[in-house]
Parts: C-alpha cells; sequence; structure tokens
C-alpha cells in the first residue's frame, strides 16, 4: 500500500500529467471533461499518486465511488479470484451465484423489512431508467415528478430528468416527454425561510402535482434524499416523510435516487434511513461496488415482479466481477462499521468547515451529512448570490496544494467533500488546512 502521505513532488499538473493531457486533446472527445488532469497510476486509503509521483489528498473518491477506499484487501482479493474464475457469461444467458448475492444483500440492507426483489445494472443512468420503467409498468401510468436542482444521469430520459442545463443538457435535446419538475425544499434559498420550508415545500410540489399532473396519472417522484450534483442539498426534517406519505396515499411510486448518498456515505446505510423513510424502489450504484460499475434498483416485490419476463436487464448488467466487488465492499461496510466511519468523518468535517465559516462570512452554509459535506460559497450572506468564482479559485487552489475537491451545485458555488471513508484523521485536518490556506489565498 502506499504511504498516506501528501507528496508535491512537481507542480501539479506535472510534466508527465501535462504530456498525457496533449495526448488526451488529440484522442479523446472534448467533451469528456477532467476536472484535475493528474494521470493517475495507483490509490490506496486516503492518497491518489500520479505519474509524476506526486501523492494527492483524495476528498472526492471518484464522485462518492471509493467509499471503502482504494486497494481495499477484500476488494481486490475478491474481484481477482473472480477475473480468474470467469469474467462474463451474461446473467441473462446463464447465471450465477454472486448476482444472487448482491441481490440478496440490497433487499436486506435497503430501507423497510417488507418482501423486496432487486435487479443490477451497469451505471447510476441506468438504474434511474429502470426504475421509471418499472414505476411505469407496474401502474399503467406516465407521469415522472422530478425537483430542481435535481441529477440523475446523461441517458435521454435521466438528462431530463436532470435540473442543470449547462454542461448536462446543453443543445442535447429533445428529452423524453412526461417529466414534470417541482421547487425542492431546499432550505437555505427557501423564500419562507429554512423553518418553514419543510411545510410550504411540501404542501407546494403536492398543489403542483394536483393542479397540473394529476396523481392519478403520476407513476412516480423521483427524489435524491439528499441532492448530489445539484448542491449536496438536504431537505429539512418532515419533507421526506410528508412526500412519500403523500406517494402512498395516491399510489405514486416513490423512488429514492441514493446513487450518490447510499451505502454508508451519510453516517447511515441509506440517507433515507435518516428520517425512517421506506421509499418503493430505491437506485443504487457508485460505492456499492468499490469502483467497479454495478448499479441496482431496489424495491416492492409487487412492482418489481410486475415486469414480464425479459422486460429488464442488458448484457453486462450484474457483471461477476463487479458483483464480486460488491460483495466484498458491502463486507468491509458491515465488518468495519463505515457507517460509523463517515459519522466521525462528518464531526471532524463539520467541525473544521464550521470554523472556517466563522471566519469567513463568504461561506454561506456548511451542510450535509457524515461523509457528504460542502460549503455554499457567496459573495454576500445578505444577498446569497452565489460565489462561483471564488469556489472556483479555492478549488484550483487545492489541486495545486495537493488535494483533490470538487465543486457542485446548480449555481457551480458549492464546494462537496466526498472522503473515502478509509482516510485517516491526519489526512483529513492536512486537506482542511490546505482548504483553509486555499480559501485565504483566494480571497486575499
Ligand atoms: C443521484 C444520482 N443519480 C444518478 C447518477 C448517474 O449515475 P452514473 O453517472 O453512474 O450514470 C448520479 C451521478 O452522479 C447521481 O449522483
Amino acid at each position: 500500500m502506499i504511504e498516506q502521505q501528501r507528496i508535491l513532488a512537481t507542480a501539479i499538473p506535472g510534466p508527465r500529467s501535462q504530456e498525457l493531457q496533449a495526448r488526451k486533446s488529440a484522442a479523446v472527445a472534448s467533451g469528456v471533461g477532467t476536472g484535475l488532469p493528474v494521470y493517475v497510476t495507483e490509490g490506496a486509503g486516503g492518497i491518489i499518486r500520479d505519474v509524476d509521483g506526486n501523492q494527492l489528498i483524495d476528498l472526492g473518491s471518484g464522485i462518492a465511488v471509493t467509499t471503502v477506499g482504494n486497494g481495499n484487501q477484500r476488494v481486490v482479493d475478491a474481484v481477482t479470484e473472480q477475473i480468474a474464475r470467469f469474467t462474463h457469461t451474461c446473467f441473462m444467458v446463464t447465471p450465477y451465484e454472486p448476482y444472487l448475492g448482491v441481490c440478496e444483500k440490497l433487499n436486506q440492507l435497503t430501507p423497510g423489512d417488507h418482501e423486496k426483489r432487486s435487479a443490477l445494472f451497469n451505471s447510476g443512468a441506468e438504474a434511474v431508467e429502470n426504475a421509471v420503467k418499472i414505476a411505469r409498468h407496474a401502474t399503467g401510468r406516465q407521469a415522472v415528478v422530478v425537483f430542481e436542482h435535481g441529477y440523475h444521469g446523461r441517458t435521454n430520459l435521466t438528462m431530463g430528468m436532470t435540473a442543470k442545463n449547462m454542461p448536462y443538457k446543453h443543445r442535447f435535446g429533445p428529452f423524453a416527454p412526461e417529466v414534470y419538475r417541482v421547487p425542492m425544499a431546499y432550505p437555505y434559498r427557501w423564500a419562507g425561510g429554512p423553518e418553514r420550508c419543510a411545510e410550504e415545500a411540501l404542501r407546494t410540489v403536492t398543489d403542483m402535482i394536483h393542479a397540473q399532473v394529476g396523481e392519478e396519472n403520476t407513476a412516480a417522484v423521483v427524489i435524491e434524499p439528499i441532492q448530489g450534483e445539484g448542491g449536496f442539498i438536504v431537505p429539512p426534517e418532515g419533507f421526506l416523510p410528508g412526500l412519500a406519505e403523500y406517494c402512498r396515499e395516491h399510489g405514486i411510486v416513490f423512488v429514492a435516487d441514493e446513487v450518490q448518498s447510499g451505502f454508508c456515505r451519510t453516517g447511515d446505510w441509506f440517507a433515507s434511513d435518516h428520517e425512517g423513510v421506506v421509499p418503493d424502489l430505491i437506485t443504487t450504484a457508485k460505492g456499492i461496488a468499490g469502483g467497479m460499475p454495478l448499479a441496482g434498483v431496489t424495491g416492492r416485490a409487487d412492482l418489481m415482479d410486475a415486469v414480464h419476463g425479459g422486460g429488464l436487464g442488458g448484457t453486462y448488467g450484474g457483471n461477476p466481477v463487479a458483483c464480486a466487488a460488491a460483495l466484498a465492499s458491502i463486507e468491509s461496510m458491515e465488518v468495519d462499521d463505515l457507517a460509523g466511519r463517515a459519522r466521525s468523518i462528518g464531526k471532524i468535517l463539520g467541525d473544521r468547515l464550521g470554523s472556517l465559516a466563522e471566519k469567513h462570512p463568504e461561506i454561506g452554509e456548511v451542510r450535509g451529512r457524515g461523509a457528504m459535506m460542502a460549503m455554499e460559497l457567496v459573495t454576500d450572506p445578505a444577498t446569497k448570490e452565489p460565489a462561483a468564482a471564488l469556489a472556483g479559485a479555492v478549488n484550483k487552489g487545492c489541486h495545486e496544494r495537493g488535494v483533490v475537491t470538487l465543486t457542485c451545485g446548480t449555481y457551480g458555488n458549492v464546494f462537496r467533500f466526498l472522503p473515502p471513508l478509509s482516510i485517516g484523521d491526519d489526512l483529513l485536518h492536512e486537506a482542511m488546512d490546505v482548504l483553509e490556506e486555499s480559501m485565504g489565498a483566494a480571497l486575499a
């Protein structure tokens, strides 16, 4: 395992990475962007090593994927063993046991003790598409309700479900029909103030569905229990349970998109667990399989089993190597109590960001849960004008100092933290020191 130490061997990106980036420009479509063009050779724990010998502290986990950490021994062993046995048969042709194991685990770990079924896919977007297929098929209804600031992927349907135009949707339309967008309960920016946000947002959302779509036409309401790309927006207490209850009353399938927030990231197995919300369907991906591409839809057996044989699937869905990685990742989460670790990471990040916010009024809000934390930057706390340029400058400063950080948000002004749960406290504090320094420099 590489040493858990930040090392700046060259400027970032270093000369070798710059050479590779020139090759990228000549070979890779420019639509595929890279946020921090250091070319990686190894990763372990909380460190990523690049071709120039730099070692960066990882606060991104490849966008919430390597939750159990790169180089997790259980994952490495399970994948190595599975690769040596067979890499693919296609579950729809000749099945294999690891697929069953992952579905059983998903059925067991997701919220609710009702009878469940699961189906496996390759990406978060594919999982969301399939949740919509299942909800439409099971209800015989077509409309899908999604939220402002929501992000669900880059396929045609999930682009249509995603809120933000640039870069996700711009000039990629037309999008799939029967997708309706309603306001998100966003306490920091709720016009009536955070205290009234849950009640008012719930009323607005249900009124809009009733008046503009009709409950009897609505197949599904799809929501991220903590919004990811849209800005780590945490709905106020009561909003999600109220929404789930409204859906239950009207036979609308309540879908929790936990692609980013699931698998211990927020300090519970799933973000829905926090308020005891039991979704009808739940989509998972990212953290499920230690970096291997795998996604799932899990939910009520009556809904999942409504679809005719052959109606769900895909050549690679539930690939055996990805399933082996998932079983090993889940074992790590259970044995090493990674939900507990996410809570202690959340405490460290929350404390450090809280003290930083006391120094800098440009930090309008610190929010999040567990190891899914963020700070929203504004030019002035009174107007809450989004400070995207400042977020960009701090991000760049962190990169140059050897910390992998990410921004997000509809206005590009949210700084998010998604460390692998295997990161040590020392590295986390060091990364926060770097953040402080970068923030100071950007504001100087
Ligand atoms: C909540 C949510 N849903 C869906 C997706 C799409 O997942 P993928 O990129 O694996 O298709 C993402 C990706 O960031 C996500 O955060």
